[in-house]
Parts: structure tokens; C-alpha cells; sequence
């Protein structure tokens, strides 16, 4: 395992039975994210995107193959390093914000926190994420006061709180408007900039592909090679 890679997948499968139907999401993935990469897959509905970035978070796990995160099967986790992988290595951010309507903004992210027994000056912490995505003041907003542009921000917020390595983020921009979309996309840029977290992210969104370093496409379960389209940020340095 070189050691700029963060996640070597080899033939991952993820086949689901439903009785005498079987429905085989992933058909073979063969993947290696750099560390520090951004990373976006693009795929139409049911291609297996979701389903992928829950086996690389360790949420769901693979028919067959292999995961290795920084050299380590994940696979071969015992329970308790498996939840640990969960809280301290990944951040989510998912489409619909999964933010707790009755927490403030820096109490949902504070939860990311508590969550992962990491409570060392949890507020002071909580309101620098707030912080790093633009949103100092809205820390004691509940989430039905903010936009849904500030509600991402707060779920990103949460996201980072804990300094993962990776953050798997599933359509971030699905539920926003094309402009507030960009500036979510180019948020996650920058912070992947910022704190060289490797992020992958997944989306129907082509104008994410934007941000990214590389683009794949997911095709009923695997990588299509025809489509791969290089991202505009390449063409541009390549123009300079
Ligand atoms: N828990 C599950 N049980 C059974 N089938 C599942 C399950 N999760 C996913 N699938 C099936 O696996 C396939 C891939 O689903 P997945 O949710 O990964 O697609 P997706 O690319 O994320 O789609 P979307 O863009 O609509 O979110 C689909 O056919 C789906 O019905
Ligand atoms: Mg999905």
C-alpha cells in the first residue's frame, strides 16, 4: 500500500436478496482515492452510489471484496474497531441535512462531538466549525430559522467537527438551488483544501464535478470508462 493512498477498494460486491429476487448493487468495484483527493462519482438513480459510499463508511459491507482504508481491511474489523472507524474516521453529509430540529445549530454540531466521547471544549470547537463554513452567527439558530443553504453549512459543520480523514458526502447539493448549490460545492473544495481531508462525494449534480480533482461515472453497479470527463478546474490550469 503506498502511503499517499486513503481507500483501495479490490472487486467489491454488494448483492441484496429479497426472497427469490436478487438485486446485485455493486458488480465488481476496483477503486484507489488519494489521500487528500476530491473525489466525485456521478450515476442516474439506482446505479449503486449510496450503496458504495455506506460499505466505504462502514455502515453496510460488501458481498465480496475487499476494503482497505490507510492498508487496513476494514473487513476484517472487530465490532467495536468498526464503530470507532465510524465516529472518528468518517464524516457524512447527506442530502436532506439530517440535522435534529430541536437542537440549535452548534448543539447539532456539538452531538457530532458527543457522539464520538471526544467532549474536550466541545462548544468552543463546535462554534470554530461553525466558523470555518461561514456561519459564525448562527450558532444559536434552530435549523427551521435557517436556509437550507445554512442548514447544509451547519451538517458540514458537523461533518468536520471531529477532523476525519474522509467525508462521504451522498447528493449535498440534491436539495438546493443551483447558485447556493455552487457555494456548498465550492465550501467542501476549500475545506478539502483547507484541512486535506479526502473527500468523495456522490451526485446527480454535473456542475459538483466542477470542484473535483477527478470524476468517475457509476454504471448498474460499476465504473463506466467511456464517459470520464475531465473537470473544468483541470481544463483551466491546463489553459494557463
Ligand atoms: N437495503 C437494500 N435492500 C434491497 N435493495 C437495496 C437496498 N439498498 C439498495 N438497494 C438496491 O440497490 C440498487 C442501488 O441502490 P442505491 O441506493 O445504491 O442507488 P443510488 O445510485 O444511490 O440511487 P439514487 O440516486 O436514487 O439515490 C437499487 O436497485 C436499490 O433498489
Ligand atoms: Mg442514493
Amino acid at each position: 500500500m503506498k502511503e499517499d493512498v486513503m481507500i483501495e477498494v479490490k472487486g467489491m460486491e454488494r448483492t441484496f436478496n429479497l426472497g427469490e429476487v436478487e438485486v446485485k448493487a455493486l458488480r465488481g468495484i476496483d477503486l484507489v482515492v488519494k489521500k487528500g483527493e476530491f473525489l466525485v462519482i456521478l450515476g442516474p438513480s439506482g446505479s449503486g452510489k449510496s450503496t458504495l459510499l455506506n460499505c466505504l463508511g462502514g455502515i453496510d459491507s460488501p458481498t465480496n471484496g475487499t476494503i482497505n482504508v490507510e492498508g487496513e481491511d476494514i473487513g476484517n474489523y472487530k465490532e467495536k474497531q468498526l464503530s470507532g472507524y465510524r465516529r472518528n474516521k468518517v464524516g457524512w453529509i447527506f442530502q436532506f441535512f439530517n440535522l435534529i430540529p430541536s437542537l440549535t445549530a452548534v448543539e447539532n454540531v456539538a452531538l457530532a462531538l458527543e457522539m464520538a466521547h471526544d467532549k474536550r471544549d466541545m462548544m468552543k470547537r463546535s462554534q470554530e466549525a461553525l466558523d470555518l463554513v461561514g456561519i459564525p452567527d448562527k450558532a444559536n439558530m434552530f435549523p427551521s430559522q435557517l436556509s437550507g443553504g445554512e442548514q447544509q453549512r451547519v451538517a458540514i459543520a458537523r461533518a468536520l467537527v471531529k477532523k476525519p480523514d474522509i467525508v462521504l458526502a451522498d447528493e449535498p447539493t440534491g436539495n438546493l438551488d443551483w447558485v447556493t448549490g455552487q457555494k456548498i460545492a465550492d465550501l467542501m473544495r476549500d475545506l478539502n483544501q483547507k484541512e486535506q481531508t479526502t473527500f468523495i462525494v456522490v451526485s446527480h449534480d454535473i456542475s459538483i464535478t466542477e470542484v473535483a480533482d477527478r470524476v468517475l461515472y457509476l454504471m448498474d453497479g460499476n465504473f463506466s470508462q467511456k464517459q470520464h470527463r475531465e473537470p473544468r478546474s483541470k481544463k483551466v490550469m491546463k489553459e494557463c
